[in-house]
């Protein structure tokens, strides 16, 4: 009997190849394993070709809900976005699909996994960094990684197994799905200087053919969690469904972005993530609201620190951890409601309302009610200011004999 390997397998050109080439070059029995992750695929099809291709076993597992809950959401909650532009779709899903191939192979008593990642790309980076962080003497194998054959070479290959190439080959893009956005690089792409054309996109209408009239949308959070939707509660993976949709057809969600992949390449990478942009959007809204000043600053290095990580395929290191327990101590009033408008590829913050509100009318109004007490402020700039005017009494200040003094100075219009 054949050692067994635990592949994860996306019904693609490259895994199906993979399937054969495993049993050819080192003699492994291969167990396919499909991970739903909401890329909404025929999965039985799949695991049918798997099957034919020659996989002594083919797994289906929708992880859908673990995903969202265990993965979208706390990067949520830690305003996770990539140079400030990727929600990281792609990025957060590797790590629970390196977990479920550990899993499987612990099960079935397999000796090793494989994936179809390339040499070139972060996903590898994950998967491989997963892999060692759960399970460190399993071994790991990336075929399309190894076998050096060019795309042309490997649809020959196929053809040679009688392995079906499918028409989506002829696609010149690579695309990468789950719930929380789609992934698409490759083809006219590779030319940052070219506009995507509309094919790319397939989750979001084009601005231009999205409805005229704008549509509200009211998100409510509790701890920093979405939980309902114009007053109504949703489960996690209904509420990015519903949130994808809606968003969507208002064509919010493109992104064409310049990206600093893990292995020192500069790619252009373009994402829909309709869902992704509302909720970061709104989450940080109500966190403006609801945590002083001091913890928004740091609370944004956080979240620098966590995107780099969950981008740098490091999800299971300790790091991670620490961060998240911080984190979540920072959610504990980030709760309320968050009203949006939607409307020709835009999503802007109309309103934002928390029984835990820092936000204090009777602070901050011009009229009737006023009842900050500017006499105080005298002092406190007096205070405030007193470095500034100690070190400019002795040490002159640049720009006061600097560039201004090029200028004419500006003299206020009299009246
Ligand atoms: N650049 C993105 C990332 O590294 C997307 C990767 C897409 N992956 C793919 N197999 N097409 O997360």
């Amino acid at each position: 009997m054949s050692d067994k390997v635990v592949l994860a397998y996306s019904g693609g050109l490259d895994t199906s190849v993979a399937i054969k080439w495993l049993k050819e070059k080192y003699n492994l029995d291969v167990i396919a394993l499909t991970i739903d992750v909401g890329n909404e695929r025929d999965f039985s099809a799949i695991q049918q070709k798997a099957l034919k291709v020659g996989a002594v076993k083919a797994l289906v597992k929708d992880v859908k809900e673990a995903f969202v809950n265990h993965y979208v959401f706390p990067a949520l909650q830690a305003d996770a976005l990539y140079e400030g532009q990727y929600s990281l779709a792609t990025a957060l899903s590797r790590p629970l699909m390196a977990k479920l191939l550990v899993d499987v192979a612990l099960e079935e008593g397999a000796s090793a996994v494989a994936h179809g990642c390339t040499g070139k790309g972060n996903d590898q980076v994950r998967f491989d960094v997963a892999v060692n962080a759960l399970a460190p003497d399993l071994k790991i194998i990336a075929p399309a990684r190894e076998w050096g054959m060019t795309r042309e070479e490997t649809i020959a290959y196929a053809q040679k197994h009688d392995i079906p190439v499918p028409i989506t080959v002829s696609s010149p893009y690579s695309i990468d799905e789950c719930l929380w956005g789609k992934s698409i690089e490759c083809g006219v792409l590779e030319d940052p200087w070219v506009e995507p054309p509309d094919d790319v996109f397939t989750w979001t209408k084009s601005p231009e053919q999205a409805p005229d009239k704008p549509q509200y949308v009211e998100i409510g959070f509790e701890k920093g969690i979405p939980v309902t939707i114009d007053g109504q509660k949703m489960d996690g993976v209904t509420l990015i469904q519903h949130l994808n949709e809606l968003a969507g057809k208002h064509g919010v969600g493109r992104i064409d972005h310049i990206e600093n992949r893990l292995v020192g390449i500069k790619s252009r990478e373009i994402y829909e993530a309709p869902a992704a942009t509302v909720l970061l959007q709104a989450h940080q809204a109500l966190q403006a609201m609801t945590l002083s000043k001091s913890q928004l600053r740091f609370k944004q290095k956080v979240a620098t620190e966590y995107s780099d990580l969950i981008y740098n395929g490091l999800w299971f290191a300790l790091l991670r951890q620490d961060l998240t327990a911080y984190v979540n101590s920072s959610q504990r009033f980030v709760t309320g409601a968050v009203r949006l408008k939607l409307f020709k590829g835009n999503c802007s913050i109309v309103g934002r309302k928390s029984p835990f509100s820092l936000y204090s009318f009777s602070l901050a109004t011009y009229d009737k009610g006023d009842q900050f007490d500017q006499s105080a402020s005298p002092g406190f700039i007096h205070l405030w200011g007193l470095p500034v005017r100690t070190q400019a009494q002795v040490q002159p200040t640049p720009q006061a004999e600097g560039p201004l003094s090029i200028m004419p100075p500006q003299r206020p219009e009299k009246g």
